[in-house]
């Protein structure tokens, strides 16, 4: 049984396996993609009512460009088709919509879906869902230097007070951007088990939770299972019990 009491704040999924998924069923990749958007939906709307602040779904990596580019058109598509017509379903459910990565390398339609979601929910207060879109780890890590030795050259920052927490605050979910933070748990379907340059530093002690299921057949019941399997946990962050 779920512990109501102890729901983690941060969630962080890889979403994997809507190709096998499709290869399964003799279906073309995208149709997996597009089953993947409905697991989507559903796990947002789940997560919301277990109270989460925070889930972030990784979407779309910086490696994801090696596809093929009907792939990759298509998995942009599918983003706009499922902006336009989830969009009310997110208000409703006063969740606020930010974005991990760069996203300015997207098609331009698919960059103003991108826009016009982050705009339009930037009131709400409910739940956060962070979606992570272009993003990879070590680029938003090399961003973060880049930027931090700017700010020194200019002299806004002493390279002696430099500490874990400002590095912390210069990636994508520091306080100045999705104020996201490091994930308690982060869950990989399709029975991979590696993190494929999704948050490097965040993941430092985050629990992990690998299941067989394949993204399209995550139901929230499945998620639920992962929760409690968080839950069983023994979280010791180096010290001793
Ligand atoms: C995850 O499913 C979605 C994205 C990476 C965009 P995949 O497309 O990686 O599915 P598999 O791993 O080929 O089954
Ligand atoms: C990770 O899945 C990226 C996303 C889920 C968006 P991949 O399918 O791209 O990862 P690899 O290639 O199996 O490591
Ligand atoms: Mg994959």
């Amino acid at each position: 049984m779920l512990d109501m009491d102890r729901i983690p704040s941060h969630v962080a999924i890889i979403m994997d396996g809507n190709g096998r998924w499709a290869k399964k069923r003799g279906l073309p990749r995208l149709a997996g993609h597009n089953a993947g958007m409905k697991s989507m939906i559903e796990i947002v709307r789940r997560s919301k009512a277990l109270g989460l602040d925070h889930l972030t779904l990784y979407a779309f990596s910086t490696e994801n460009w090696k596809r093929s580019a009907e792939e990759v058109s298509g998995i942009f598509k599918l983003l706009i088709r499922y902006v336009e017509s989830e969009l009310r379903v997110i208000m409703d459910n006063n969740v606020r919509i930010r974005i991990l990565g760069d996203y300015s390398p997207l098609p331009k339609d698919s960059r103003a879906a991108v826009e016009k979601a982050i705009t339009q929910t930037a009131g709400n207060t409910g739940m956060q869902l962070n979606i992570a879109l272009n993003y990879g780890g070590r680029a938003e890590i090399l961003r973060a230097v880049q930027h931090l030795a700017s700010d020194a050259k200019a002299g806004r920052v002493d390279p002696e007070e430099i500490t874990e927490e400002s590095i912390s605050d210069y990636l994508y979910t520091g306080r100045t951007e999705t104020g996201c933070g490091d994930p308690e748990l982060i869950i990989r379907t399709s029975g991979e088990e590696r993190l494929s340059n999704f948050l490097l530093w965040q993941s430092a002690y985050s629990e992990f939770v690998f299941t067989d299921v394949l993204w399209p057949d995550f139901t929230p019941e499945e998620y639920e299972k992962c929760l409690e399997e968080y839950q069983s946990r023994d979280r010791r962050f180096g010290g001793r019990k």
